[in-house]
């Protein structure tokens, strides 16, 4: 097997790995690993925006607050003070770096959006098209800087942990070669972004499977909080459209939810109305369509004039209308979707995991900065304060660990992927993601979610066996990694018997203080996997 050794490892070319390699090169040898084309990521489709503090009206309190209020009761206060008091420093070296975030009319200051719970407005954007210029600058910035190799249609499969825990580095399939290769650094970060894909309807692009998640897993991390999946309130309704998000600062700027019957009613659910956190939010639309037996709501921001909207969102502007939706005339067909992970491989502010060797970064790791529900556009904020932090760390010498002594290792057998009937994979792939949608969603019971662990753990042991006997494939790798995350979050969901943030259960309507810390998942723990 072909072997390439460097100094640190990237797993991901979203924000928080660019970031984190942009930085890294400036004292050591890094290659990025990603599975697609290099933009392709979460990051790339973020349309809200930067919080960070940044305007005379608002105050750290504030955004701490706010960001504390969000998370029920599950924030780190520590960690998020770091993330809101460093955060106003990495978006100025964002700019350094080339972005543009819209700015006042003739005046000095940003253009700031509002999302549902902030209490002031706080979101540095451009437009709707942030992430898009946040990932080009990014990539523009690696490309040129010379430590660093960046490696497209490189998707890693497993960790290489040797039996006393650490991690060596990672097994990668080249795509186009078709072959395994052996990674082995000094420092492996994973930084593989969300795992939205594990559900039937989704905000997020094809590479969201949770992969980095279950490698972790499979490496003996724990991953902590995978109950919260944030559900995004406002995806378009229409039968072609895949993914598309229509972003929550339409509703900062005075977007309106209505059912089918012209009624606005958000504020019979929260005060707050349209700005509520989204967990309310989510929870007051799937009430909604199950009253009315509805396939969607609408909003309406079609009082705004339309050359204004054209310029403020041009990116939903332009992709309503393909649908043939004006969004200047007429309300959008809106539902639910998955949209964000606040669980993940547990670290801390360093991105330091438990295991040695391995760090993990961006939406993949849990610092507990957004407790049981994410504030909106904190998420990018939470991806650049840790890598810059992790970065540093490892500047410092970041507790070295060898790249002699590698053994133990489990390598993946290649085989003969293609002798292995689509159909098989398509089923488990579709079946997986409509018992997560079906069982484990917005609104979960013990019984529901009962149905899904047997359902799960039943694909994972054919997935886990057909992966051994026919060998290594991109898509077996993603439905290898779907079927594992799934199954975590359906045993933490089943752990937490309370409804606190995003995990509401209906057998336990409210919060309970007994259950107000982490849940944490490891192999071999007697979790079940
Ligand atoms: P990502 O940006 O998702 O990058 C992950 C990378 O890992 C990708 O390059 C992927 O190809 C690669 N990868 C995955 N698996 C493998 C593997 N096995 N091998 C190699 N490479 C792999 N947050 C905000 O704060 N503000 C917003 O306005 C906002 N809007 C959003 C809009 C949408 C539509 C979505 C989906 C999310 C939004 N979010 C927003 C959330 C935010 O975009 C993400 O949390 C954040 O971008 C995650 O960054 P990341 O670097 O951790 O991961
Ligand atoms: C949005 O623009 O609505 C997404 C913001 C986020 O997920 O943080």
């Amino acid at each position: 097997m072909d072997t390439v050794r460097t100094d640190v490892v990237v797993i991901g070319s979203g924000i928080a790995g660019l970031f984190l390699a942009l930085k890294v090169s400036r004292f050591a040898e890094v290659i990025v690993l990603t599975k697609k084309m290099s933009a392709e990521s979460n990051t790339f489709y973020a349309q809200g925006g930067i919080a960070s503090v940044m305007g005379s009206t608002d105050s750290f309190d504030l955004h701490i607050a706010d960001t504390m209020a969000a998370g029920q009761g599950l924030c780190k206060f520590d960690s998020v003070e770091i993330m809101v008091r460093e955060g106003p420093g990495m978006v100025r070296e964002l700019i350094e770096l080339g972005v543009r975030f819209n700015r006042e009319e003739g005046g000095e200051g940003f253009q700031l959006g509002r999302e549902g719970g902030h209490s002031a407005p706080r979101i540095l954007h451009y437009g709707d098209l942030t992430g898009q210029e946040v990932e080009s600058s990014l990539l523009g910035a690696v490309n040129e800087a010379e430590r660093v190799t960046l490696c497209s249609d490189h998707m890693a499969i497993d960790l290489i942990v040797d039996d006393r825990k650490r991690v060596h580095g990672c097994f990668v399939l080249d795509r186009e070669g078709g072959k395994v290769k052996k990674y082995i650094a000094r420092h492996t970060v994973i930084a593989t972004g969300g795992a939205g894909k594990i559900y039937l309807y989704t905000s997020n692009p094809d590479i969201a499977t949770g992969d980095g998640i279950a490698m972790a897993y499979r490496g003996g991390a724990t991953i902590t909080n995978l109950e919260f999946v944030q559900f995004h309130p406002t995806c378009l309704y229409h039968p072609d459209a895949k993914s598309l998000l229509i972003s929550e600062t339409l509703r900062g700027e005075g977007a309106v939810l209505k059912n089918l019957g012209g009624e606005e009613f958000m504020r019979q659910y929260d005060e707050r109305a349209e700005l509520a956190p989204r967990d309310i939010v989510a929870r007051a639309i799937d009430r909604e369509m199950k009253k009315s037996g509805d396939k969607h709501v609408l909003l309406d921001i079609s009082h705004r004039r339309p050359s204004w909207l054209k310029s403020r969102f041009p990116f939903i502007y332009e992709n309503c209308l393909k649908y043939g939706i004006d969004i200047g005339r007429q309300p959008i067909p809106v539902v639910p979707a998955a949209h964000y992970m606040c669980g993940g491989i547990r670290v801390d502010m360093n991105g330091h995991t438990d295991l040695d060797g391995l760090l993990a970064i961006g939406e993949a790791a849990c610092t507990g900065v957004h407790g049981a529900n994410r504030l909106a556009s904190n998420s990018l904020l939470e991806a650049l304060v840790v890598s810059h932090r992790c970065a540093a760390w490892l500047e410092q010498g970041g507790g070295v660990t060898g790249r002699e002594g590698v053994y133990g290792l489990d390598e993946p057998f290649v085989g003969d992927p293609k002798t292995l009937e689509t159909v098989i994979l398509d089923h488990d792939w579709d079946l997986t993601r409509r018992v997560m949608w079906d069982y484990v969603g917005i609104v979960r019971s013990e019984e529901r979610l009962g149905i899904a662990r047997a359902r799960i753990a039943q694909i994972q042991e054919t997935v886990e066996r057909l992966y051994h006997e026919y060998g290594v494939s991109g898509d077996m790798v993603e439905l290898r990694n779907i079927a594992l995350v799934s199954g975590l979050v359906v045993t933490s969901a089943l752990s937490r018997k309370e409804s606190r943030g995003l995990h509401y259960m209906i057998d336990y309507p409210n919060p309970d203080p007994a259950f107000e810390r982490d849940t944490g998942l490891c192999l071999g723990d007697g979790s079940g996997y």
